[in-house]
């Protein structure tokens, strides 16, 4: 046998519990069931959901072995040619694939092992859902958070697809993005706007399409982050800047609201093809995301029967051989701690598989699932070289950085913008979403004076690019802070764009009055002006930066820089006031919003480089606002429930951040509660109007629903490992680059290789781990999820009508409530971003699914259609729904 060697060890290892976290023992500790226990006491024992809310310290149990991709769907062909390469691998090859080199080692921000021999490069890890980051001649997309607000299934294709091209001309092969996790459990979160909306449909909808876009341009999208991801607050052990805890955040979380909330868009985002999937920072409900085997192999690989490949979150990997039992294939940066030279993986990995506690089969699953993600989206096809580097923007230096070696040209500066401000300029108009016009909008262009306030109307007295990853919240908010950011080639702001509006076609006005705090030369100019817009912005972002004290998740939801008294400064002296508001999230409206000054206000999220000009086609009528709001604007933020965890609550162990509200987020928790917002979700208005009448329903004739059955194949084990460890030290033609991460042994000797003090009795290997035989399928399972959920059990119509006189686009909406009584009393469920011209109608067509009529059951661990009558919406926002429809007896298709 290959692993003689291993075994034998094997059989001596002693089972020791200790707190290490690089011990298989300490991840899914198993002592309270999960999930089930949860529901114990669902009242209703005919519809055995849906209790709403978690349990403190819930475990993770153990789910092993960890599925093996087979090429399921339309990865056949990939899968073919993976494992034909791999097959020809020696056990240093496959390794390399799954480890990254080092922080800072190569020019992407992360980069695996190459396999010189078979012609593979090392692959390009590139930041972010937005764009290239960390590069030049690039564009800057609008933020997720905008895409949500368009409602647009092909705007979110399109700039998919323009961010795959830039990936891909810079030489990235695997964009990091898009971004679902977070959700949007608070509204404060401070990564919510690099994903999409609190709401898993929208949410799903726009992930998958935005994963179709960038692999269309041979580039694998990497979903991130897997699951939980809520709050940037403690989402990483250290001192947070203000606190001290030893351990991140453990997302608790019970299995129905995993399934109806959290885990949904990824089923869109499987469905879609999506090549890999980043696993996140925090634990959940204990057990950390990159070595969960329950949420990697259970709910991601076999129910979901995703058949790319899990990469960490740089330094989320806790450990080497529970990670990889646990479903994770592929560590990024590679090294323990930045440039430590030490990896959980590299020759660990290598040790780890001769030693046998890891089998074969398992390392053949990560290259095969690597390589087979790279065949998916074709990445070899018109294949272009790393152009550029990460760490500077100077054209001459070293390859590898962080080591000084390599020195040459790194930066080639290639121009990758295709044209994309226009399309940028497009969606940055169509995000945006009119709250309040009472005849202000839009203006004609021939307005005798124009004033514009605020700093959010200028630029940043830095440059664009002067925070480092846009770490400030100086001049307009056109690009929030983090890693999921990128450099702007230049950024129009609103008093640049409304300027040169006024001076090409009016003959009127302008001045601008950019300090916040300059109220008295506010007051002088407003009191002159015909109309003043004021501009105000609320920013957030990722943790490792703090701004004003915001520790990426927002303090609060005002508005910041006193946003409210530059407004209040401008309207007492102006009766026509319009606020612009750029914002990441929900903000507080109420000091202003009944004020019969403002007499306009526009939402305009952070909308990219083309800011200014795309609220400049708004303001002015060349474009007629369309958007709607992707989240509810209350009127506190008590009003939301949830909440950020902003103190430890565990001391300095793992922050306990528990789920109690299910569900009920958002317009979900508002509705529930029977609190009225300021603005809904989904709200928004136009300059023309639109009616909704003739709603229709017709049901299909479709069978009943079958659990997935049967069992996959056995884990294929793809060529012969050698025994002899000879065969895996360190190449002698090699010259190592200093603190490079490598897959090969210093010795012979596996111990002195491993470098682990505690090597040999460091654990047990979980049960069933290296069980390589044929495994049952899960009743739920499928690409996606079991394919019957997307029978189209409904198909529901509606006539929208534009009633006014100028054309302009509907967000037609259609929410179910599922009618239990655990159930939100509306969801939604279907959407269409309609253009009428006036007088027009248009037919609003949504099909209903089993998916979108189904809760999940924790019993059978399965979605079931309950024998609660349905009650089916369609409108013009989650609060405006003129239509409605009811569907009895759907259970009959369970
Ligand atoms: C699992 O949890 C139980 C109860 O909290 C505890 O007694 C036990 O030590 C834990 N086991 C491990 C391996 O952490
Ligand atoms: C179980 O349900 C009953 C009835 O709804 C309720 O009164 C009781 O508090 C519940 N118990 C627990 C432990 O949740
Ligand atoms: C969670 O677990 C910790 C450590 O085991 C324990 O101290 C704490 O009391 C637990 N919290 C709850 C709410 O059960
Ligand atoms: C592993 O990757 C490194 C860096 O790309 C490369 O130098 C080395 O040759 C690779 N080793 C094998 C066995 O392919
Ligand atoms: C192997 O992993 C352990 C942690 O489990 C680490 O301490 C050690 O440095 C690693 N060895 C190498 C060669 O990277
Ligand atoms: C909310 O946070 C912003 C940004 O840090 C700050 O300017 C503002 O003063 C805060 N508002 C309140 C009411 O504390
Ligand atoms: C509205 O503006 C007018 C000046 O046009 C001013 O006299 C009035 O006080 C303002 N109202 C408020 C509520 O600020
Ligand atoms: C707004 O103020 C202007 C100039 O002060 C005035 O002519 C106009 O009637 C006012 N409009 C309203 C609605 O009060
Ligand atoms: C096998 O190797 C891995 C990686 O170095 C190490 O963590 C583990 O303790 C070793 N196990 C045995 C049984 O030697």
């Amino acid at each position: 046998m290959w692993n003689q060697l291993g075994v034998l060890l094997l059989a001596a290892v002693p089972v020791i519990g200790r707190s290490d976290t690089s011990n298989p023992l300490t991840q899914g500790n198993d002592t309270a069931p999960w999930p089930n226990s949860v529901y114990s006491n669902a009242t209703d024992t005919s519809n055995p959901v849906v209790a709403a809310g978690s349990k403190s310290n819930q475990t993770s149990p153990p789910w092993y072995p960890s599925p093996w991709g087979e090429g399921l769907g339309d990865w056949e062909a990939a899968y073919a040619r993976a494992r034909s390469i791999v097959s020809k691998m020696t056990l240093t090859e496959k390794v390399n694939l799954t480890t990254g080199v080092g922080w800072e080692l190569e020019r992407c921000v992360g980069q695996n092992g190459a396999v010189p021999r078979l012609g593979i490069p090392s692959m390009c890890m590139q930041d972010s859902p937005v764009g290239v980051r960390d590069t030049d001649y690039n564009s800057v997309f609008p933020m997720g958070v905008n895409v949500a607000a368009t409602w647009d299934r092909g705007m979110a294709y399109t700039r998919g697809q323009g961010m795959g091209y830039e990936h891909k001309h810079k030489g990235s092969n695997v964009q990091l993005g898009p971004v679902t996790g977070p959700l949007g459990r608070v509204p404060e979160g401070g990564r919510n706007w690099e994903g999409f909306a609190p709401d898993p449909v929208l949410s799903g909808v726009l992930f998958g399409e935005t994963i179709s876009g960038i692999q269309s341009q041979n580039v694998i999208a990497c979903g991130k982050h897997f699951i939980g991801y809520e709050q940037e607050h403690f989402r990483s052990a250290g001192n947070g800047f203000v606190y001290q805890v030893n351990e991140s955040y453990s997302a608790n979380l019970d299995d129905v609201t995993m399934h109806e909330m959290y885990l949904w868009p990824w089923m869109d985002g499987v469905r879609a093809g999506m090549g890999s999937v980043m696993c996140s920072y925090n634990q959940i409900n204990n057990s950390y995301a990159c070595q969960n085997s329950y949420v990697l192999n259970k709910l991601l690989k076999a129910e979901l029967g995703f058949q790319g490949f899990v990469m960490s979150d740089w330094s989320a990997q806790m450990s080497g051989v529970a990670s990889a039992l646990a479903g994770l294939d592929m560590t990024m940066p590679g090294d323990i701690a930045f440039d430590s030279g030490t990896s959980y993986w590299g020759s660990n990995l290598t040790v780890a598989v001769l030693n046998g506690t890891v089998p074969q089969w398992r390392v053949d699953d990560m290259a095969v699932r690597i390589m087979a993600a790279w065949y998916y989206v074709g990445v070899e096809n018109n294949y272009v070289p790393i152009n550029f580097d990460s760490w500077t923007l100077d054209t001459y230096g070293y390859e590898h950085y962080y080591a000084n070696e390599g020195y040459g040209v790194i930066n080639e500066h290639v121009d990758v913008r295709n044209n994309h401000g226009a399309m940028i300029r497009e969606i940055g108009a169509a995000s945006a979403v009119l709250l309040k016009n009472v005849d202000a909008l839009p203006l004609t262009g021939k307005e005798k004076f124009t004033g514009v306030f605020g700093s959010d109307a200028g630029p940043n007295a830095y440059g664009p690019n002067g925070c480092s990853d846009r770490g400030c919240d100086m001049g307009t908010l056109g690009c929030a802070w983090g890693s999921g950011t990128a450099n702007f080639p230049y950024l129009i702001t609103p008093g640049f764009a409304i300027e040169n509006e006024i001076y090409n076609h009016g003959d009127g006005m302008y001045q601008a009055v950019l300090d916040d705090y300059a109220y008295s030369q506010a007051e002088s100019v407003a009191s002159q002006a015909s109309v003043s817009i004021v501009f105000v912005n609320s920013n957030s972002g990722e943790g490792y930066i703090s701004v004003d004290g915001n520790i990426g998740d927002r303090n609060n939801l005002t508005i910041w820089n006193d946003g409210d008294a530059l407004i209040k400064a401008v309207s007492s002296v102006c009766n026509n006031t319009i606020v612009v508001i750029h914002s990441v999230g929900p903000v507080l409206l109420d000091s202003f919003v009944n004020n019969d000054n403002v007499t306009a206000i526009i939402w305009a999220g952070v909308p990219g480089e083309e800011s200014g000009n795309s609220i400049v086609d708004v303001l002015y009528g060349k474009v007629n606002p369309g958007g709607k709001l992707p989240f509810t604007m209350g009127s506190s933020r008590k009003d939301y429930g949830a909440d950020v965890l902003y103190k430890p609550n565990s001391g300095e162990s793992a922050p306990q951040l528990d789920f109690t509200e299910g569900q009920f987020i958002d317009y979900r928790a508002f509705d529930k509660g029977g609190v009225t917002p300021i603005y809904e979700f989904g709200y928004g208005q136009s300059y023309t109007t639109f009616s909704y009448s003739d709603i229709t329903i017709k049901k299909h004739n479709v069978g009943k629903y079958t659990p997935t059955k049967g069992s996959t194949s056995a884990a294929p084990v793809l060529g012969k490992v050698s025994s002899d460890a000879s065969e895996y030290t360190f190449p002698e033609d090699i010259t190592p680059v200093p603190y490079f991460i490598y897959p090969y042994l210093n010795s012979t000797s596996l111990k002195k290789s491993a470098d682990e003090s505690d090597y040999g009795v460091s654990g047990s290997i979980p049960a069933n781990s290296h069980n390589g035989s044929p495994q049952p399928r899960l009743p739920a399972s499928g690409v996606g999820g079991n394919p019957l959920l997307w029978d189209v059990l409904y198909t529901v119509t509606a006539k929208v009508t534009n009633t006014g006189k100028v054309a302009g686009d509907e967000v037609a909406q259609l929410y179910v409530g599922l009618g239990g009584p655990n159930d939100a009393i509306r969801q939604l469920r279907g959407f269409e971003r309609l253009s009428i011209a006036p007088g027009k109608t248009a037919t609003f067509t949504v099909d209903l699914t089993r998916r979108d009529l189904s809760n999940w059951d924790t019993a059978s661990q399965d979605w079931f259609i309950s024998d609660y009558k349905k009650t089916v919406y369609v409108g013009a926002s989650s609060r405006n729904l003129p239509l409605k429809t009811v569907i009895s007896g759907a259970s009959a298709f369970n």
